[in-house]
């Protein structure tokens, strides 16, 4: 069974004890929701980065990638409407003195009644056994319609409140939903105030000339600046796509859960250019593609769902995320938008320059439109980890933890292990790794009883342990181990790299896209 919530923790230690994620600047006491990615970390988040980039760039004739920088002119940001629009909305509670987002106190008291209909249905599938009908539950049920009904006024009043800038209803909300401050109890809240969230830095030498300069808050906006330059060096045709991962920065007010929202981290995004007109079409189609991505990993298809946007971000007409059930529930995961021509048509605006695309099937100049896929590359590691990491219970009685990555993006594909330190089995072992280094990510272990490795390699996600024992010397066999079965089978050396690649090949599991 996967981890729940209340294990949380647990994912968090063991991605330190295994080498994935540390805390920044440790030996000072950190840096508040800022990480880096130890010796597995980096692999495997590399290995997610590649997953995406292959399935977007690589399988899309019509999209192609780009590595913008992370400084850029600063109007870029007055034209994409950071400066002016990028806020989120704080409260403080006066007894605490603690600072939190409006918006998610509102959420997360929608978030305990979504709990209360899981529970609702956890009861009525005890009670009716076999016979229950989930879905004519849910559509029927009193006490869940309630529920669902609070939960959706709540959400649309908040919406409408947030786009018209109407705080003080946003205060009201918070003060008829009768939400207390986690941390005092108190319902002491003082009014709502917007906050931006770009970070500024400076560029120049001198302080009367330096520029002031703001962290990318998101990667799209190198793509659009490019965009006229792209379409012309590759000769591209509408639609077509500009993919690019990278670093974005945003000073979160709350910045708490792990890796999950960080003032650093990494953004997947392509930005796909169409004709005005056919951005509905285009909507739904790369919601669809980009599910498929998800459910090719096979982390579980009840683990995603779709939320459709209340609240429109200032550039979109239509906006879902695509949410995954981490540990602490349904949280946003990916975001797919409509971004009309908002931004190409603004940064003409504030540039001077035209930024449009000739149509010679209709002879006619235009500004294109924008369908966007926005996903963070630390959310798929926090998803792909949390969902991985098992205790199982063995026959014996004992239990293992199992760190059940999809096998193509594990960090190590096989590790190599010599029973025993001596009687020529660590040159053989040796000799493998040598072989398999050039296709696979491989690693060697000697030391400790072969039992104790085989657990370390399940905790560090390894689908493979291939062991050398004294058959081999005979007949150049091996036993290789499944890390999800425990199955262990005797081959050929010569076998190894076909039986690995058949599991671990990219191709194999982008395939199921289809
Ligand atoms: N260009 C559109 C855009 O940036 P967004 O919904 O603000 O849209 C896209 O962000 C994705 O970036 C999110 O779905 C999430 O996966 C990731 N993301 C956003 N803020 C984050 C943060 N503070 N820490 C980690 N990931 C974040």
């Amino acid at each position: 069974m996967a981890l729940q919530e209340d294990d949380f923790k647990k994912v968090i230690s063991h991605a330190k004890e295994y080498g994935f994620v540390f805390q920044s600047s440790e030996i000072y006491d950190g840096l508040s929701a800022v990480y880096d990615y130890a010796q597995q970390g980096a692999a495997l988040k590399n290995n997610i980065k590649e997953y995406w980039w292959k399935a977007m760039v690589q399988l899309h004739d019509n999209i192609v990638g780009i590595d913008s920088a992370i400084f850029m002119h600063p109007t870029t940001w007055k034209a994409s409407g950071h400066v002016d629009a990028f806020n989120d909305p704080l409260i403080d509670n006066k007894d605490s003195k603690k600072r939190y987002r409006a918006d998610v106190l509102i959420e997360d008291y929608v978030g305990k009644l979504d709990a209360k209909i899981e529970k609702e249905v956890a009861k009525a599938q005890k009670r009716f056994g076999e016979a229950f009908d989930k879905e004519q539950f849910i559509a029927t049920n009193p006490r869940v319609l309630g529920y669902k009904q609070k939960g959706e006024e709540i959400l649309a009043r908040m919406g409408k409140s947030l786009s018209e800038e109407n705080l003080a209803d946003v205060k009201a909300l918070i003060e008829e939903l009768e939400i207390v401050c986690p941390l005092s109890g108190s319902k002491n809240w003082t009014d709502v105030k917007q906050f931006n969230l770009m970070f500024g830095t400076k560029l120049g030498a001198s302080a009367d000339t330096a520029m002031d300069l703001y962290l990318r808050p998101e990667t799209a906006q190198g793509i659009f600046v490019n965009f006229l330059n792209v379409q012309k060096t590759g000769r591209m045709k509408i639609p077509f796509g500009i993919a690019q991962i990278g670093k974005a920065f945003r000073n979160e007010i709350v910045a708490r859960q792990f890796i999950f929202r960080q003032r650093e981290f990494e953004q997947m995004e392509m930005q796909f250019f169409i004709k005005p007109g056919t951005q509905k079409e285009w909507y739904e189609k790369w919601k669809e593609t980009r599910l498929k991505w998800h459910h090719s990993l096979g982390l579980g298809e009840d683990n995603y769902r779709f939320h459709d946007h209340e609240k429109l971000a200032h550039y979109a007409d239509a906006a879902a995320d695509i949410e995954f059930k981490f540990p602490f529930g349904f949280k946003e995961l990916e975001g797919i938008h409509s971004r009309t021509d908002f931004d190409l048509g603004s940064h003409e605006k504030y540039s001077g320059k035209k930024l449009q695309y000739f149509d010679p099937e209709i002879n006619e100049s235009y500004v294109p439109y924008v369908v966007e896929t926005s996903i963070g590359v630390d959310r798929m590691f926090l998803a792909v980890f949390s969902n991985a990491l098992r205790e199982e219970e063995l026959e014996n009685g004992s239990t293992r933890t199992v760190l059940k990555l999809p096998a193509v993006l594990a960090p190590t594909k096989a590790a190599i292990l010599p029973l025993v330190k001596k009687d020529g089995l660590p040159e053989i072992a040796h000799q493998i790794v040598e072989d398999l280094k050039w296709d696979f990510e491989v690693a060697y272990d000697e030391k400790d009883a072969v039992g104790r490795r085989y657990r370390r390699q399940d905790a560090l996600g390894t689908p493979f342990c291939i062991t050398v024992d004294h058959q081999t010397l005979e007949d150049q066999t091996v036993t290789i181990r499944h890390r999800d079965s425990m199955d262990q089978n005797r081959v050929a050396i010569s076998e190894l790299s076909s039986i690995i690649k058949a599991e671990v090949d990219l191709k194999h599991w982008l395939k199921k896209m289809n």
